[in-house]
Protein backbone atom coordinates (compact mmCIF):
# COMPACT_ATOMS: atom_id res chain seq x y z
CA UNK A 1 0.00 0.00 0.00
CA UNK A 2 1.18 3.34 -1.28
CA UNK A 3 0.73 5.95 1.65
CA UNK A 4 -1.15 8.98 0.07
CA UNK A 5 0.31 12.15 0.39
CA UNK A 6 -1.57 15.43 0.31
CA UNK A 7 0.86 18.80 -0.64
CA UNK A 8 0.43 22.40 -0.95
CA UNK A 9 2.17 24.72 -3.25
CA UNK A 10 1.16 27.80 -2.17
CA UNK A 11 3.13 29.72 -5.58
CA UNK A 12 3.84 33.46 -5.04
CA UNK A 13 1.17 33.90 -1.96
CA UNK A 14 1.74 34.40 1.72
CA UNK A 15 4.33 36.17 3.68
CA UNK A 16 6.15 34.94 6.54
CA UNK A 17 3.11 36.32 9.28
CA UNK A 18 0.26 35.04 6.44
CA UNK A 19 2.32 31.56 7.06
CA UNK A 20 2.24 31.53 10.91
CA UNK A 21 -1.24 32.59 10.34
CA UNK A 22 -1.89 29.46 8.01
CA UNK A 23 -0.14 27.08 10.20
CA UNK A 24 -2.03 28.70 14.08
CA UNK A 25 -5.39 27.78 12.09
CA UNK A 26 -4.32 24.51 10.34
CA UNK A 27 -2.64 22.14 12.76
CA UNK A 28 -5.48 21.84 15.05
CA UNK A 29 -7.53 20.62 12.14
CA UNK A 30 -5.35 17.80 11.14
CA UNK A 31 -4.02 16.83 14.40
CA UNK A 32 -4.78 13.72 14.80
CA UNK A 33 -4.72 12.82 10.87
CA UNK A 34 -1.58 10.33 10.63
CA UNK A 35 -3.53 8.45 7.47
CA UNK A 36 -1.57 10.44 5.18
CA UNK A 37 1.53 12.51 4.73
CA UNK A 38 0.77 16.40 4.33
CA UNK A 39 3.75 18.80 3.16
CA UNK A 40 3.47 22.54 2.80
CA UNK A 41 5.95 24.19 0.10
CA UNK A 42 5.04 28.03 0.77
CA UNK A 43 7.84 30.53 -1.13
CA UNK A 44 11.60 30.33 0.01
CA UNK A 45 10.60 33.35 2.29
CA UNK A 46 8.51 31.58 4.24
CA UNK A 47 10.71 28.35 4.80
CA UNK A 48 11.95 29.46 8.03
CA UNK A 49 8.25 30.50 9.43
CA UNK A 50 6.60 27.37 8.35
CA UNK A 51 9.24 25.00 9.47
CA UNK A 52 9.44 27.07 12.95
CA UNK A 53 5.21 26.80 12.90
CA UNK A 54 5.01 23.10 12.00
CA UNK A 55 7.30 22.03 14.64
CA UNK A 56 6.43 19.31 16.44
CA UNK A 57 3.44 18.61 14.04
CA UNK A 58 3.25 15.84 11.39
CA UNK A 59 3.21 18.58 8.62
CA UNK A 60 6.51 18.56 6.50
CA UNK A 61 8.04 21.23 4.45
CA UNK A 62 9.16 22.10 0.58
CA UNK A 63 10.46 24.22 -1.39
CA UNK A 64 9.17 25.33 -4.91
CA UNK A 65 12.40 24.99 -6.42
CA UNK A 66 15.94 24.64 -6.58
CA UNK A 67 18.76 25.55 -8.22
CA UNK A 68 20.79 22.26 -9.25
CA UNK A 69 25.00 23.60 -8.34
CA UNK A 70 26.05 23.43 -4.84
CA UNK A 71 27.26 27.23 -5.23
CA UNK A 72 28.40 29.80 -7.14
CA UNK A 73 27.33 33.03 -9.07
CA UNK A 74 24.36 32.34 -9.43
CA UNK A 75 21.63 35.33 -8.35
CA UNK A 76 18.63 34.62 -7.09
CA UNK A 77 19.14 31.28 -6.89
CA UNK A 78 18.45 28.34 -3.53
CA UNK A 79 20.91 25.44 -3.45
CA UNK A 80 19.51 21.90 -1.85
CA UNK A 81 21.73 22.20 1.36
CA UNK A 82 20.12 25.81 2.05
CA UNK A 83 16.92 23.82 2.37
CA UNK A 84 18.08 21.44 4.01
CA UNK A 85 19.54 24.28 6.24
CA UNK A 86 16.09 26.03 7.10
CA UNK A 87 14.51 22.78 7.62
CA UNK A 88 12.62 22.07 4.40
CA UNK A 89 12.93 18.50 3.57
CA UNK A 90 10.96 18.17 0.31
CA UNK A 91 11.40 20.36 -2.83
CA UNK A 92 8.75 20.47 -6.24
CA UNK A 93 10.93 20.40 -9.45
CA UNK A 94 9.77 20.85 -12.55
CA UNK A 95 6.25 22.49 -11.84
CA UNK A 96 4.39 23.80 -15.18
CA UNK A 97 4.88 27.16 -14.25
CA UNK A 98 8.42 27.10 -13.95
CA UNK A 99 8.64 25.22 -17.21
CA UNK A 100 6.01 27.82 -18.84
CA UNK A 101 7.46 31.01 -17.12
CA UNK A 102 11.24 30.71 -16.81
CA UNK A 103 12.86 28.61 -19.18
CA UNK A 104 12.90 24.81 -17.21
CA UNK A 105 13.69 22.43 -19.41
CA UNK A 106 13.82 18.11 -19.09
CA UNK A 107 17.30 18.55 -18.76
CA UNK A 108 17.15 20.93 -15.57
CA UNK A 109 14.72 18.82 -14.09
CA UNK A 110 16.78 16.19 -14.57
CA UNK A 111 19.75 18.25 -12.94
CA UNK A 112 17.67 19.55 -10.31
CA UNK A 113 16.78 16.31 -9.62
CA UNK A 114 19.73 14.37 -9.18
CA UNK A 115 21.40 17.16 -7.16
CA UNK A 116 18.06 17.16 -4.84
CA UNK A 117 18.38 13.01 -4.28
CA UNK A 118 22.02 13.54 -4.09
CA UNK A 119 21.41 15.68 -0.74
CA UNK A 120 19.00 14.04 0.79
CA UNK A 121 15.94 15.92 -0.29
CA UNK A 122 12.53 14.58 -0.86
CA UNK A 123 11.97 15.42 -4.42
CA UNK A 124 8.19 15.84 -6.15
CA UNK A 125 8.97 15.63 -10.01
CA UNK A 126 6.06 17.83 -11.74
CA UNK A 127 5.12 16.09 -15.31
CA UNK A 128 2.01 16.94 -17.47
CA UNK A 129 0.73 18.01 -20.95
CA UNK A 130 -0.46 21.69 -21.94
CA UNK A 131 -4.30 21.84 -23.69
CA UNK A 132 -2.89 21.58 -27.50
CA UNK A 133 -0.83 18.38 -26.97
CA UNK A 134 -3.89 16.27 -25.38
CA UNK A 135 -6.10 17.55 -28.11
CA UNK A 136 -3.46 16.70 -30.66
CA UNK A 137 -3.40 13.15 -28.73
CA UNK A 138 0.26 13.71 -27.62
CA UNK A 139 -0.75 13.48 -23.74
CA UNK A 140 1.18 9.56 -23.91
CA UNK A 141 4.07 11.00 -25.96
CA UNK A 142 4.78 14.00 -23.81
CA UNK A 143 4.26 12.57 -20.05
CA UNK A 144 6.98 9.70 -21.66
CA UNK A 145 9.42 12.05 -22.43
CA UNK A 146 9.28 14.04 -19.33
CA UNK A 147 9.98 11.21 -17.35
CA UNK A 148 12.83 9.70 -19.70
CA UNK A 149 14.39 12.94 -19.29
CA UNK A 150 13.72 13.70 -15.69
CA UNK A 151 15.10 10.40 -14.86
CA UNK A 152 18.25 10.08 -16.66
CA UNK A 153 20.97 8.32 -15.45
CA UNK A 154 19.51 8.19 -12.35
CA UNK A 155 19.69 4.56 -10.50
CA UNK A 156 16.96 3.03 -8.55
CA UNK A 157 19.00 3.36 -5.03
CA UNK A 158 19.20 7.21 -5.81
CA UNK A 159 15.55 8.08 -6.69
CA UNK A 160 14.42 5.74 -3.54
CA UNK A 161 12.72 8.84 -2.29
CA UNK A 162 11.32 10.19 -6.06
CA UNK A 163 7.57 11.21 -6.01
CA UNK A 164 5.62 12.22 -9.24
CA UNK A 165 3.49 14.79 -9.87
CA UNK A 166 0.62 14.48 -12.59
CA UNK A 167 -0.17 17.74 -13.40
CA UNK A 168 -2.27 18.53 -16.68
CA UNK A 169 -1.08 22.18 -17.64
CA UNK A 170 -5.02 22.94 -19.04
CA UNK A 171 -6.11 21.95 -15.19
CA UNK A 172 -4.14 24.04 -13.30
CA UNK A 173 -5.97 26.67 -11.85
CA UNK A 174 -8.96 26.90 -14.45
CA UNK A 175 -11.22 25.14 -12.61
CA UNK A 176 -11.10 21.88 -14.54
CA UNK A 177 -10.11 18.91 -13.16
CA UNK A 178 -9.14 16.03 -14.95
CA UNK A 179 -11.42 13.51 -14.66
CA UNK A 180 -10.16 10.06 -11.87
CA UNK A 181 -10.32 8.05 -15.24
CA UNK A 182 -8.54 10.47 -17.61
CA UNK A 183 -5.75 11.17 -14.47
CA UNK A 184 -5.56 7.19 -13.67
CA UNK A 185 -4.53 6.81 -17.47
CA UNK A 186 -1.62 9.06 -17.27
CA UNK A 187 -0.81 8.01 -14.00
CA UNK A 188 -0.08 4.38 -15.87
CA UNK A 189 1.83 6.18 -18.60
CA UNK A 190 4.16 7.33 -15.78
CA UNK A 191 4.45 4.37 -13.87
CA UNK A 192 5.40 2.46 -16.84
CA UNK A 193 8.31 5.18 -17.55
CA UNK A 194 9.22 4.48 -13.70
CA UNK A 195 9.43 1.03 -14.17
CA UNK A 196 11.57 1.81 -17.20
CA UNK A 197 13.87 3.74 -15.64
CA UNK A 198 14.27 1.82 -12.12
CA UNK A 199 12.24 -1.51 -11.97
CA UNK A 200 9.27 -2.65 -11.53
CA UNK A 201 9.05 -3.04 -7.78
CA UNK A 202 10.24 0.55 -7.99
CA UNK A 203 7.23 1.41 -9.96
CA UNK A 204 5.19 -0.11 -7.80
CA UNK A 205 6.04 2.15 -4.76
CA UNK A 206 6.19 4.98 -6.78
CA UNK A 207 3.97 7.39 -5.36
CA UNK A 208 2.29 9.65 -8.62
CA UNK A 209 0.26 12.83 -6.76
CA UNK A 210 -2.45 14.47 -9.01
CA UNK A 211 -2.56 18.09 -9.57
CA UNK A 212 -4.72 20.75 -11.41
CA UNK A 213 -7.76 22.37 -9.46
CA UNK A 214 -8.37 19.90 -6.97
CA UNK A 215 -10.74 21.18 -4.77
CA UNK A 216 -13.02 19.46 -1.37
CA UNK A 217 -15.61 19.06 -3.52
CA UNK A 218 -13.47 16.81 -6.13
CA UNK A 219 -10.94 15.54 -3.78
CA UNK A 220 -12.54 12.08 -2.59
CA UNK A 221 -13.71 10.89 -6.35
CA UNK A 222 -9.75 11.77 -7.04
CA UNK A 223 -7.71 10.10 -4.06
CA UNK A 224 -10.32 7.10 -4.33
CA UNK A 225 -8.86 6.64 -7.27
CA UNK A 226 -6.29 3.53 -6.60
CA UNK A 227 -3.82 4.88 -9.11
CA UNK A 228 -3.71 8.28 -7.72
CA UNK A 229 -1.30 8.47 -4.46
CA UNK A 230 -2.33 12.10 -3.41
CA UNK A 231 -2.49 15.13 -4.64
CA UNK A 232 -0.16 18.51 -5.56
CA UNK A 233 -3.07 21.31 -4.01
CA UNK A 234 -2.13 25.17 -5.45
CA UNK A 235 -5.35 27.62 -4.55
CA UNK A 236 -7.23 25.45 -2.66
CA UNK A 237 -4.10 25.06 -0.45
CA UNK A 238 -3.85 28.71 0.91
CA UNK A 239 -7.01 28.47 3.43
CA UNK A 240 -6.85 25.95 6.32
CA UNK A 241 -10.10 24.70 6.41
CA UNK A 242 -9.97 24.30 2.60
CA UNK A 243 -7.01 22.54 2.66
CA UNK A 244 -7.53 20.26 5.68
CA UNK A 245 -10.67 19.01 4.38
CA UNK A 246 -8.48 18.02 1.54
CA UNK A 247 -6.53 16.23 3.39
CA UNK A 248 -9.19 14.77 5.16
CA UNK A 249 -10.97 14.04 1.61
P1 LIG B 1 -4.49 24.65 -8.64
O1 LIG B 1 -4.85 23.67 -7.56
O2 LIG B 1 -4.65 26.08 -8.22
O3 LIG B 1 -5.16 24.32 -9.93
O4 LIG B 1 -2.91 24.47 -8.90
C1 LIG B 1 -2.40 23.20 -9.10
C2 LIG B 1 -0.92 23.27 -9.06
O5 LIG B 1 -0.30 23.84 -9.94
C3 LIG B 1 -0.24 22.67 -7.90
O6 LIG B 1 1.12 22.61 -8.11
Amino acid sequence: MRKKLIAANWKMYKTPDQARDFFRDFLPLVQAHDRDEIVVCPTYLCLDAAVTAAKGSSVAVGAQNLHWEKEGAFTGEVNAAMLLAVGATRVIIGHSERRQYFGETDDTVNLKLKSALEAGLIPIVCVGEVLEEREAGLTDDVLRRQCMRAFYKISAKKAAKLVVAYEPVWAIGTGKTATPQLASDAHIIIRGEAAKAFGQEFADNLRILYGGSVKPENATALMSEPEIDGGLVGGASLDPKSFSAIVKY
